[in-house]
Formats: structure tokens, sequence, C-alpha cells
């Protein structure tokens, strides 16, 4: 099996992401190295993500959704994430319970999709206000850094997916390699919850911590988006880059009239990074990710 992984930007300092988003074309002969690893080829190429078909990204996101899954326990208290990957892993710990494999699971929606996915799957679930604490809970990202620091909020659900994850004993994120930077904001704009009466108030000051905002407009509604808690979304380019995601994601936060913003640090217990091949998966923690490129780094260097 053979996967890919870009980073021919991979220099100190650099703030674009290991696989970019792009429409580089895949080029099979330019591969300038392998990583033998499990079995599985690692290549190092230019390639984007336009170029892995709907077909892998979805097996790449359903191998992720049953990793996290094959961590959850008889008994336990999962908190559930919202996105497209998220949603597979509702949907596999639906099918587990539905054979019999894990007993007594309840489950903590983060959003409405999540809670209508449960029960959709037979997943039971609760009201966070009816539970002591979440034994795991898994998520998606839009970005993360080597350093587990996390990018939420595409869908506009991170405000209560920030409060599970931050309440679970352990938080599992799942991701593709696409989704790996070297710094937040490289691909991604910081998503923020803002109270509607608050929205030009909020503006401004997130200006004034350099920042682009564009409040997010709905694609099948005219005017914004809502969140499901009732907000506005605002979605918050940093151009020359976010050094420090832990002080971002404070500053943002104690702005008056900010609820929540999509930045999210020092709360993942573990990532887990999909590398696809061109027919098969190999899930990795993002730990061993980090070697693999470090590795390719030093053996391409010299
Ligand atoms: C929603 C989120 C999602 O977890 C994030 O956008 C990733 O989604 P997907 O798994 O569909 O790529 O933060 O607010």
């Amino acid at each position: 099996m053979q996967g890919v992984i870009s980073f021919k930007q991979l220099t100190a300092g650099d703030k674009y992401p290991f696989f970019p988003r792009s429409n580089h074309s895949i080029n099979g002969s330019k591969f300038c190295g392998f990583f033998k690893r499990r079995g599985f080829n690692l290549s190092i190429s230019a390639i984007s993500q336009n170029d892995i078909t709907h077909e892998a990204q979805d097996a790449s996101k359903r191998a992720l959704a049953k990793k996290a899954v094959g961590l959850v326990k008889s008994g336990m208290v999962v908190g559930l994430g919202t996105g497209s990957t998220a949603s597979l892993a509702i949907e596999e710990l639906g099918r587990l319970i539905s054979q019999g494999k894990l007993k007594d699971v309840v489950a903590v929606g983060a959003n409405y999709q999540s809670r209508v996915l449960a029960r959709q799957f037979g997943v039971k679930t609760v009201d966070l206000n009816d539970v002591n604490n979440v034994d795991i809970a898994f998520d998606g990202a839009d970005e993360v850094d080597l350093n587990k620091n996390i990018l939420k909020g595409g869908g506009a659900a991170h405000t209560m997916q920030k409060v599970l994850d931050s309440m679970a004993k352990e938080c599992i994120i799942l991701v593709d390699q696409s989704k790996v930077v070297l710094q937040l904001g490289s691909t991604f704009p910081v998503p923020v919850e803002v109270l509607p009466p608050a929205i030009s108030p909020v503006l401004r000051r997130l200006v004034t911590l350099g920042g682009v905002p564009e409040i997010r407009s709905a694609l099948r509604k005219d005017g914004p988006v809502i969140t499901d808690l009732g907000n506005m979304m605002v979605d918050v380019s940093f151009p020359n880059g976010i050094q420090n995601p832990a002080e971002l994601e404070k500053s943002i936060n104690i702005i008056p009239g900010v609820i929540e913003n999509g930045i999210v640090s020092g709360v993942a217990s573990s990532v887990v990074v999909a590398i696809q091949g061109r027919d098969d998966v190999m899930v990795i923690s993002l730990e061993e990710f980090a070697k693999i490129l470090r590795d390719q780094t030093k053996a391409d260097s010299t």
C-alpha cells in the first residue's frame, strides 16, 4: 500500500500545511523518498487533497471513526463531536451498540447534528447537565499543529464541542493528513461565535488583534449563519500568522460579546491522523506522523 505525505514546504518557521489544499496535480514519478512502515510505503510528494477521490477521503474518515470508537468501553459516557468525521464515528458507535459489543453507553451530543445522528443510529443521548463527567469525546478538526493545538468551527458548532472536549477525561481528535499544519490559521480562518447585538464592537476589537474578520454567510439562506445557540459566526483570518494559539484563544475570548472561538489549545489527549493511500488508509498518531516528517526532512537534507 502506498500513502502520500506532502512536505515540500516543511522548513523551520514555515506556516504552510504539510498537505496544501491546492490544485497541485499528482505526479507519481516525482516521489523523492519512501518510508517503509508496517508494510506501508509512505512516499513524500507534492500532492493535494483535491487529488484524492471522495471515496478515498470517506475511507480515511471511516478508518478514523473505527479507531476512535475502538477506545469506547461499555458503561462510558461519550461526547459526540460534529462534522463529517465525527458523524461516521457516531454511526460506528451505533453499530457496535446494536451488535451488543458495547452496553450501557450514553452519549452527549455537541449540537443538533450529532444528537439527530445518535438517535438515527440507536445511540442513547442525554443532556450535558444530566452527567457529572464525560469519559471520552471524539471530534474532528479543521487544522491541527504538531503541539496538538486545534482549530475547529468549520461547522459553526465549536462552542459546545469545546465544552465537551475539555470536560472529557480523554479527548480524541480525528483528522486526515491534509489538516496537519505547522502553524494554525494556515489554511483556515479562526471561527468566532458572537452575540448578534454585539457584532460591530466585536468586529472592531478583532481588527485590533491583527485579524481580518468576515461575518459568515449562510449557503441556503439569505444573510448570516446563525448557530444552534442563536449567535452569529465571524471567520477571522490572521495574515501575519498565529504565533501563539493559546494566547490568541484567550485574547479573543475576553472580548465582551464573544461567546467562544475555534482555537482549542491544551485539550486534545491524542490526535489521530489518517494517511490516504491510493487504495488504502493507515491511521497513526500525530507523534508518529511528526516523526516520519522529521526523519524524511533529515534524509532529504543529507
Ligand atoms: C464543526 C467542526 C468539525 O469538527 C470540523 O469542521 C471538521 O469537520 P469534518 O470532519 O467534516 O472535516 O469543528 O464545527
